[in-house]
C-alpha cells in the first residue's frame, strides 16, 4: 500500500470508531471512502449491524460484494452518519467534492444524515478552495448555453477559469449515475464559495455543484504526524 493509501485508511479507521450497531450510514464514494467500506465490512463480518446507503453505483457494488447490508435512500431517508471523502477541505469545513463524479448523490445523502464526517489525507486540507477544479453537474441539453450561464455566475462571484467537459479515460464523455454531464471549473481560487454556490444554483441546467457548505461537521485528517480530528465550532 502506498503512503497516501495508508493515510486514507488510517482516516477511515478512525471514522469507523464512530459507528455503532443499529446505525444507518451514508457510504461515500472515492478511494478514501473505499477504505471505509472495506473496514466496515470487516466489522459487519464480526457481527456489527448497520445499514448502508451508498452514494454511487461504484460504492453500491463494492459494499454489496463485501456483504455490507444496503438500502436505498428511499427506503431509509433518515441517516445517522455519512462518511465520505473530499477533494478539498477549506475554511469553515466548506468542501469541494465530485472528483469521482458522485457529487449529486453525495450531497443528497449527506443532507439526509444527522452528521457528515469527512475522511481524507492531510493534503486535502487547504487555506483557500479552488486549486482542485470544481465539478459542476449539468443536464445533457444546451450545454454551450449552460456554460455561458456558469461563466457569468462565476465572474459575478470573482471566479475566472476554463470549464472542461469531463471525459473518461477511454475518451468517452463521462456520464454520472444520474445520467448527467460534468463540467470541471478550473478557477484556481474561489474567493467566496457561498456567493459562487448561490449563483451557480440559479443557472438553468446546472443540476448540482461540488461545493458542500454547512454539511460536514467533523473532518478526520491523516498525515505523517498522525490523525487529527477537527470539529466544526
Ligand atoms: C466522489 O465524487 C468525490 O466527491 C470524492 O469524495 C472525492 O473525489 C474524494 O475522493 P478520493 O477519496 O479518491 O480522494
Amino acid at each position: 500500500m502506498s503512503d497516501a493509501e495508508f493515510l486514507k485508511r488510517k482516516a477511515a479507521a478512525r471514522a469507523l470508531e464512530l459507528v455503532r450497531s443499529g446505525m444507518k450510514l451514508g457510504l461515500g464514494t472515492g478511494s478514501t471512502a473505499k477504505h471505509f467500506v472495506e473496514l466496515l465490512a470487516e466489522r459487519v463480518q464480526e457481527g456489527l449491524e448497520v445499514v448502508g446507503v451508498p452514494t454511487s453505483e461504484q460504492t453500491r457494488a463494492l459494499a454489496e460484494s463485501l456483504g455490507v447490508p444496503l438500502a436505498t435512500l428511499d427506503e431509509q431517508p433518515v441517516l445517522d452518519l455519512c462518511i465520505d471523502g473530499a477533494d478539498e477541505v477549506g475554511p469553515d469545513f466548506v468542501l469541494i467534492k465530485g472528483g469521482g463524479g458522485a457529487l449529486l448523490r453525495e450531497k443528497i445523502v449527506a443532507t439526509a444524515a444527522a452528521q457528515m464526517v469527512v475522511i481524507a489525507d492531510a493534503s486535502k486540507h487547504v487555506q483557500q478552495l479552488g486549486k482542485f477544479p470544481l465539478p459542476i453537474e449539468v443536464v445533457d441539453f444546451g450545454v454551450a448555453a449552460i456554460r455561458r450561464g456558469i461563466d457569468r455566475a462565476a465572474r459575478a462571484s470573482g471566479c475566472h477559469g476554463l470549464l472542461t467537459l469531463r471525459r473518461r479515460a477511454d475518451g468517452h464523455v463521462f456520464v454520472t449515475d444520474q445520467g448527467h454531464l460534468i463540467l470541471d471549473a478550473a478557477y484556481g481560487v474561489i474567493p467566496d464559495p457561498g456567493a459562487l454556490a448561490a449563483r451557480l444554483a440559479e443557472v438553468p441546467g446546472v443540476v448540482e455543484h461540488g461545493l458542500f457548505i454547512g454539511l460536514a461537521s467533523r473532518v478526520i485528517l491523516a498525515g505523517a504526524s498522525g490523525v487529527t480530528v477537527l470539529d466544526r465550532p
